[in-house]
């Protein structure tokens, strides 16, 4: 809706001479130069100096004092001493020492310098909603770190993936269980829902409240809060032991009718995690509390719990990590059994069950080498001697350690080479903390810390397109080397590929028919590229590679009022503008007259940054935004800058949506800022849960504009770096990622736009301008990837001045020239062309560079329409050259509807362009402002 209050406004008719009334504010000037404390650590000994008589360096003597001369007034500003052998001593012993605390573990490199160099590489965060779970051979579900539910299965030709979230209303899923034929779902909240199938109805989700009464110990009718934290499927698969927030174990041993038990907590701690649900002894539970101390559950006995304590003296102190361990048997004889649980420093250990005796083993872990989490690999045990576990650390890589069978031997210190490291796929991590899935022998599933999926497979075994049931007569050998291949999933719109989803299939992504190769030429298939290629697109940027010294971006003057001076509200019916001045006017139809409304406030504005549901966002020029809206009693301002966290901005998103299209709504929806020290902002604004987030900026360069928010690609914001270059930002993943781009490529730093002719698929391009004021398109296509194509400049002698528009039908597209022309950009049976729709004016234009434009005539097809043309004719006559000028002026234009466009005038009046058809478009109007000397009565009024 228009932000327009029913009662309350004055009727004034203004004429050419109104003058504005300004609010007068005074102007603080920016303190941006504050001393900075930043400190120098000397790391080098050896300095040199200039000579300029000798024209040489010459290294000088320490220690050297610095000076700094100004009229050759010198003063000393500090002095460089030798580094003192103190210092040199302390690195060194430091290094000595990592290695003594490392020497009891037996880790030794696997070959090819795979030892992580600290300093590049970071710790990962902690995601929160990630999880596997197989259902079979062919269907695996995931929990996403957005709180997405989807299943990935394989539907006979290829690899699809089915989504099944929550509804909105339950929150985020975490994990999914699956026993017997029923999938239950956890959301964050602790709650748990059930998937209801039948027969021709969509599958839907229900609550299932466990029904046990938390006090007696008993099933209860009443169904209590005991919201839920995580659970383990039990190993013969018919039960699912849970874990409650308060530190409970509760039982749930049949879906219909519910049988809930609750196992309660063992005297004096609390259960954190199951640790393995009767793999080692049926009916048996083991879990871990939250100071790291391992309990064993068992109903039948008395007491029912029982706690394992460090016994070896060694071990003094080792805490567990609530996870989930992982059980092997048969490590040392027949019938014994292996528990592998971490510590909460990150080392691998092994509870072992041996002749009815137990026993602790320390395994360790890879020099350096934090473990987050352990996958289980099942074997044909008959045939393998050895077995493995695969373990994440918390860099993100991945190591698999081997355990001899059988050998009857003492294992308790690990054989050497037991540590092998997989790495991680090239520019990406697997996500720290969360165990993978086996799919089947050779072949694993995990996660990824951005979001994707990644499968460790054998050669020839795996990937995007090897389905399961194949003949696997895989004698493991030991020599044979893993690989990675990349899975793209609804998590990561953005990276190099499609996923087939049933409604974004053109391919029978749901049935699995073989898809005829029909027209294949404009179809996407559904094909990947090679692997060189996808890592050359898509870079990972390492956090720590970051430097605080990133150059600034100097913004023209003006930056924000011409990239922000116009933003639509509704479309065709009021849009806003934003004076120099610093008044803030809404152009608004109703009751059959466009009017212009003024909304006062306080403080100067310079330009609308964004809409939400009805609320504008403007800044101010101080850098602060404020929120427009309407509330109960009128209009209201609401100072954004004034919440926790906020900072200065001079930037917004382009656009708030494609117009004529209804947006999606979620409960994450935000607006993304630049703010003043060049640092992308979020500011969430769903549901009026207003919060400020800092993203950052990617490491080697400051935010400069934000091409593009979710409409190109759904959570992913494009932007331009103070360097030029352009780079992503994952709102899910909170992940900055560089494109490749050439290095004589540089971007101008100005708002982009995008055109993603299908949500169904991926492709779709970013369109930007060059530093020298060409048109540029960054494209993405299944068959050929990421691509830049370089459109130029519509005429020699001209470039482009402003941001391109919006696109229109897909393939249309306006710049404005550096001859205050308009040019559309469009696509005509396949071909892109150039058009001249000038600008709105007839006959001959009275103003100095007007030899200039009658040089290039031959392009020159003025899209006018007749009418207009003839309004325009007649206005000429009185024409005032003094104070009108009917080029168009460097300001980024606004859509206005589906198929109409609002330019700004050099004078200040504005001008509208409608398309008649196809491609036709003509000049419809001009519009009187406020703020323009030329031309028109307009009707204007005060919002209040
Ligand atoms: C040199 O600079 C210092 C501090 O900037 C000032 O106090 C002093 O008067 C200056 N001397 C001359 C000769 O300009
Ligand atoms: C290494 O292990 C031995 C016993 O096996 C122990 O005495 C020593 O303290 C350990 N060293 C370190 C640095 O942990
Ligand atoms: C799963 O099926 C088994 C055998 O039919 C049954 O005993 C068990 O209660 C079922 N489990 C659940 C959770 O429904
Ligand atoms: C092939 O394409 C044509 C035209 O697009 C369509 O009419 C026909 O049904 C398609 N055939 C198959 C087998 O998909
Ligand atoms: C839209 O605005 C209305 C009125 O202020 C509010 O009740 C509603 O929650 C908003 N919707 C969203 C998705 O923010």
């Amino acid at each position: 809706m228009a932000l327009f209050p029913a009662i309350g406004f004055i009727w004034i008719v203004f004429t050419v001479n109104w003058v504005l009334v300004l609010v007068s504010a005074s102007w603080c000037p920016h303190e941006y130069l504050r001393h900075s404390t930043r400190k120098f650590e000397q790391k080098v000994d050896r300095f040199w100096e200039f000579h300029e008589q000798s024209n040489t360096w010459v290294e000088v003597k320490l220690p050297y004092d610095l000076v700094s001369c100004v009229n050759d007034n010198c003063t000393k500003v500090g002095s460089i001493h030798q580094m003192t052998k103190d210092k040199e001593e302390q690195l060194l012993d430091r290094k000595r020492d990592d290695i003594d605390t490392n020497q009891n573990e037996s880790f030794k490199k696997d070959g090819a310098g795979e030892r992580i160099d600290e300093g590049i590489e970071t710790v990962l965060p902690q995601r929160k909603r990630v999880s596997l779970t197989r259902m079979s051979e062919t269907s695996i579900w995931v929990t996403g770190e957005s709180g997405s539910i989807y299943e990935r299965f394989w539907n006979g030709v290829q690899w699809v993936i089915a989504p099944h979230d929550l509804p909105i209303w339950a929150g985020h899923a975490i994990h999914v269980f699956i026993v017997n034929q029923t999938i239950l779902a956890l959301s964050e909240a602790g709650i748990l829902y059930q998937l209801q199938l039948s027969e021709n109805v969509q599958p839907i989700w229900v609550e299932f409240t466990p029904t046990v009464d938390p006090k007696t110990n008993k099933e209860s009718e009443q169904s209590s809060a005991m919201p839920i934290k995580s659970g383990v499927v039990s190993n013969d698969g018919v039960r699912i032991y849970f874990c409650t927030h308060d530190g409970s174990l509760i039982e749930l041993s049949e879906v219909a009718p519910p049988r809930w038990a609750n196992h309660g907590r063992p005297p004096g701690a609390n259960v954190a995690a199951i640790a393995d649900a009767a793999s080692i002894r049926p009916e048996i539970v083991y879990t871990i509390s939250s100071i790291g101390e391992l309990y064993e559950y068992d109903r039948s006995s008395k007491p029912s719990w029982k706690k394992h304590i460090w016994t070896e003296g060694t071990t003094k102190g080792a805490s567990l990590a609530p996870s989930r361990g992982c059980t092997l048997h048969g490590l040392s004889g027949d019938h014994s059994a292996s528990l592998f649980l971490l510590t909460k420093d990150g080392k691998l250990v092994e509870r072992r069950l041996h002749q009815r005796k137990w026993k602790w083993i320390i395994h360790g872990s890879p020099e350096d080498q934090h473990l987050t989490s352990i996958t289980p690999v099942v074997y044909d045990e008959s045939k393998e001697k050895f077995m493995s576990l695969f373990l994440t650390t918390s860099l993100g890589s991945l190591f698999e350690y081997r355990l001899p069978k059988h050998t009857g031997i003492s294992q308790e210190t690990a054989i050497p080479e037991a540590w092998s490291s997989h790495m991680h796929p090239p520019d990406a991590k697997a996500a720290r903390g969360f165990p993978g899935l086996q799919l089947q022998v050779g072949r694993l599933l995990f996660p990824l810390d951005d979001g994707r999926l990644a499968e460790l497979h054998l050669p020839g075994l795996g990937g995007e397109d090897k389905g399961p049931n194949q003949l696997i007569n895989v004698r493991r050998k030991a020599s044979a080397k893993y690989m990675w291949s990349v899975i793209e999933t609804p998590e990561t719109e953005g990276w190099n590929a499609e996923y087939c989803k049933e409604e974004r299939g053109p391919m029978n992504c749901i049935s699995g028919v073989k898809d005829e190769p029909n027209d294949s030429g404009s179809r996407p298939m559904i094909r990947r590229r090679k692997g060189s290629q996808v890592k050359q697109d898509y870079l990972l940027t390492e956090p720590s590679k970051q430097v605080d010294s990133l150059e600034e971006y100097n913004y023209p003057d003006k930056w924000i009022s011409t990239n922000f001076h116009l933003r639509m509200m509704h479309g065709g019916r009021s849009f806003f503008l934003i004076t120099d001045d610093g008044m803030t006017f809404e152009y608004l139809y109703t009751e059959n007259v466009w009017l212009w409304l003024r909304h006062d406030h306080s403080t100067p504005m310079k330009g609308a940054l964004g809409t939400y549901n009805g609320s504008l966002f403007l800044v101010d020029k101080y850098g602060s935004v404020f929120m427009r809206e309407r509330s109960v009693d009128g209009l209201e301002w609401v100072n954004c800058s004034a919440m926790k966290k906020a900072r200065q901005v001079i930037g917004g998103p382009p656009w708030d949506g494609i117009p004529g299209k209804a947006m999606k709504v979620t409960a994450e929806d935000a607006l993304f800022f630049v703010s003043k020290n060049g640092r992308l902002m979020q500011f969430t604004v769903a549901l009026r849960k207003f919060k400020w987030k800092d993203c950052q900026n990617p490491p080697n360069a400051k935010v400069a504009s934000i091409v593009d928010q979710e409409l190109f690609r759904e959570n992913v914001v494009f932007i331009i770096g103070s360097n030029g270059r352009l780079y992503q930002y994952n709102k899910i993943t909170g992940l900055w990622h560089e494109h490749y781009q050439s290095q004589h490529l540089v971007l101008s730093r100005l708002p982009g736009t995008a055109v993603r002719p299908s949500s169904m698929s991926s492709t779709g391009s970013l369109f930007m301008l060059s530093e020298d004021g060409g048109l540029v398109e960054y494209q993405w296509n299944t068959g050929e990837g990421w691509n830049w194509i370089e459109h130029g400049t519509p005429n020699k002698g001209v470039i482009l001045t402003t941001s391109p528009s919006p696109f229109f039908e897909r393939n249309q597209l306006f710049l404005i020239g550096s001859d205050g022309k308009v040019y559309m950009r469009y696509m005509d049976q396949f071909t892109w062309k150039w058009k001249n729709c000038g600008f709105p004016h007839v006959g001959k234009l009275d103003l100095e560079d007007q030899e200039q434009e009658g040089e290039n005539n031959e392009n020159d097809e003025v899209c006018m329409d007749k009418d207009f043309a003839a309004s325009l004719e007649k206005d000429a006559q009185n024409f005032d050259h003094e104070n009108c000028n009917p080029k168009v002026a460097s300001t980024r234009p606004i859509p206005f509807s589906e198929d109409s466009v609002i330019f700004e005038l050099r004078d200040g009046r504005l001008a509208e362009m409608r398309r008649i058809k196809d491609t036709d478009w003509v000049w419809s109007r001009t519009i009187g402002t406020p703020t323009s000397m030329c031309l028109a009565n307009y009707w204007t009024a005060v919002a209040s």
